[in-house]
This record gives structure tokens, sequence and C-alpha cells, in this order.
């Protein structure tokens, strides 16, 4: 089934990567303020023998009011459990335009579990599995994966099967499962995907910025761009793309406009159940990569993460993003190199967040 066309029908898509404990309801509200993309996946939906379907996820899926269609992951290898699963989002009606297959996560209690990225080792796996969902989903059936597990070996063979369950979009992360995060992204392999696929591809890793798009779409001639960590630090990310694509002028955000940006995260992140230090400690996870275009010297994100209160946090915001004239220093377009998002500490997904 043809995907839903991008906003700008004829731009090259782009695609909300789904990030665990990031792309939440009001994080996905938030980007529909600053420019949605034109697609959206979901956290992932655990399946396994006790699953339900979660309710924070199913609330993205109902409201997250950005008018865009969204995508409702799966992550799982259970067949009888996967089928349980597409029948209750289905009878539920969630008004999803597909389900995602996540076949990437690089967490090792994940992919131990032979989930994610764990079903890259095993292509007769793969096939089972995509023969399943393929034949539970009525609508539309995308994939989300790496390159292969710790090398490429599998990856022509697997790409087959893509092509043999009729799947509509792939989105490739073009690394492996061991590269986790940090590594090369080796777009070649997107390039090859999208060659010899008949469904469109996203090309996914490291779209940093507008310009960094357009190469890896001159490069890889994907059909689109899915971006993660990027709109973390820079929520125009997709206006941007827009813009360009449609030869526009480009928005540029100011350090002012971060600031502003960032009063809206601490609504995003507020939870009943996350208070004071805890709501802090959860917004420095985003402000990790916020960070990333501040100061060349990483000053911002040295003292940001020493704050305890909202108040302490207001004034190092404002000291490095309003006072003394730096409101109107523009926001760099790619982040500031050598700067990390934070050293030494691995979220559940296996990334540093
Ligand atoms: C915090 C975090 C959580 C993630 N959670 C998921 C997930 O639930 N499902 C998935 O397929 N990928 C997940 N990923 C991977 C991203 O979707 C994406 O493939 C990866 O970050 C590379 O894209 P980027 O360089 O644009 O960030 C996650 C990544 C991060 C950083």
């Amino acid at each position: 089934m043809p995907l839903p066309a991008a906003l700008i029908p004829g731009q090259p898509w782009t695609a909300l990567a789904p990030m665990q404990d990031v792309t939440t309801l009001p994080f996905m509200r938030l980007l529909g303020k600053y420019g949605a993309p034109d697609l959206l996946f979901t956290e992932y939906f655990r399946v396994h023998g006790h699953s339900t379907l979660e309710k924070h996820i199913v609330d993205s899926i109902c409201h997250h009011d950005t008018g865009r269609p969204i995508f409702g992951q799966l992550i799982g290898e259970s067949l009888p459990d996967l089928e349980r699963t597409v029948k209750a989002m289905e009878d539920a009606e969630l008004p999803v335009a597909g389900i995602d297959l996540n076949m990437g996560c690089p967490a090792p209690k994940v992919y131990k579990k032979n989930v994610g990225g764990g079903l890259l080792r095993e292509p007769s796996k793969v096939d089972e599995v995509l023969s399943c969902l393929r034949s539970a989903i009525s609508g539309r059936f995308t994939v989300k994966m790496r390159i292969g597990f710790d090398s490429d070996q599998h990856f022509e063979a697997i790409l087959d099967l893509i092509e043999k369950h009729d799947v509509d979009l792939l989105s490739l992360h073009a690394r492996t499962v061991k590269e986790a995060y940090r590594s090369e992204v080796h777009y070649e392999y997107i390039k090859r995907a999208a060659e010899r696929m008949a469904c469109p591809v996203l090309a996914n890793g490291n779209v940093t910025s507008v310009q960094k798009g357009q190469w890896v779409l001159d490069e890889t001639k994907s059909a689109g761009l899915m971006i993660g960590r990027s709109c973390i630090r820079n929520p125009w990310i997709f206006r941007q793309h827009r813009e360009h694509f449609a030869g526009e002028p480009v928005f540029q955000p100011t350090l002012g406009d971060v600031r502003e940006y960032i009063e809206d995260l601490i609504v995003a992140t507020s939870h009943t159940d996350r208070n004071g230090v805890y709501h802090i400690n959860h917004m420095k996870k985003f402000l990790n990569f916020v960070g990333l275009g501040v100061d060349v010297d990483g000053k911002f994100l040295h003292e940001m993460r020493r704050a305890k209160s909202k108040d302490e946090l207001d004034v190092i915001c404002d000291r490095h993003l309003v006072n003394n004239g730096r409101a109107e220093t523009p926001f760099p377009d790619e982040p500031i190199k050598g700067l990390v998002a934070r050293p030494n500490c691995e979220t559940s997904q296996g990334c540093s967040l």
C-alpha cells in the first residue's frame, strides 16, 4: 500500500525516529508546534506472553495532534503474541498509518532475547516473523532495521525477505547492532537498499542538519530521511528540511529561541511522578543534546549537569542563551565538534541519552 504523501507532495519524506522515553506524547505535540515531520513512529510496544498495549504509547497514537500519520512500532519474536498484538491494535481501531517492526535495538538485554537487533542474526526467524506480520496486518507493514548484527553477512538475504513479504517501507539505520550509536554511518548500504528495493527506503543515522540531510539524500537516493537525536537538539529540523526542499529561506533559530524551547521541554517532561530534582535530572537527558549547540567550551553542558533545581537551571540557561546579547546569536546548524551528549552513560536502549 503506498505511503501517505509528504506534507508537501513530491518532497522527500521526513520522519521522526522512534526513541523510547523521548518520543512521548508531549514531545510529539511539541514537535507539532516547531514543525512536525511528515511521518511519526512511536516508541515500541513490547510483545511477549503477557504483553498488553502500553497506555502511554496508545495515547501518543491517539492524541499527538500533529495532523501527520503515525506508525505504531512493535518489538518481539513470538508469532502468536505478535499476531495477538496486531489484532488488539486493529480491534481497538488505533488510528495508525501502519505497524512497524523493530529489528535494530542494540541493548544487550533486548537482543539477547532474540528481539530487536537480535533478530538480524537469524534470517530464517526473520522470514517467519515477517510472514506472520504480513498476514496479520491488514494495512501498511513497515520495518526499521540495521545493516546486520555484527557484520553485513545477512544484509542482502534480509532485503530479499523484505521484498518477499511485501513490506511497505524500510527505515535503515546504517550501522550494525554491535556498532550501537557512535560509529560512522555506512550510508552505502542505504544506497544499495534504495536502488534494489521496490518499497521506499528512509535513510537513518546522524542526519544532523539540512546540509547533511541533503548530502545523505544525494548520496543514497533514498526516498526520505528519518531523524532521531538531532530533533532533540534542534526541534526545527523537520521544518527546516521542508523549507530547504521547497527552495525557501530556511529558518535559522537563535539561542533566544532555544531558551524558549527549553521552557517548552520543561512542560513536556513534567509528570506527576517526576517532581523537583527528578524532573530536573530527566530534563538533563534532553539538555545533553541541546547543549551540543550552545558553546564550544561545553560550559553550558558542564553547568547544567550540576543543576539541582529549576531555579538553578533557569540561571544557567539565561547566562548561556540570553544574557549579554546571546539571545540574538544564531544556534549552529551542526552539533559543535568535540562535545559529547553524555559520556559513559548508556540507557536501556544501549544509547547515550
Ligand atoms: C534514546 C533513544 C531511544 C531509541 N528508541 C528506539 C526505539 O524505541 N525503536 C527504534 O526502532 N529505535 C530506537 N532508537 C534508535 C533511533 O530510532 C535511531 O535509529 C537512531 O537514534 C539513529 O538515528 P539518529 O542518528 O538520527 O539519532 C532509539 C535511539 C535513542 C537515542
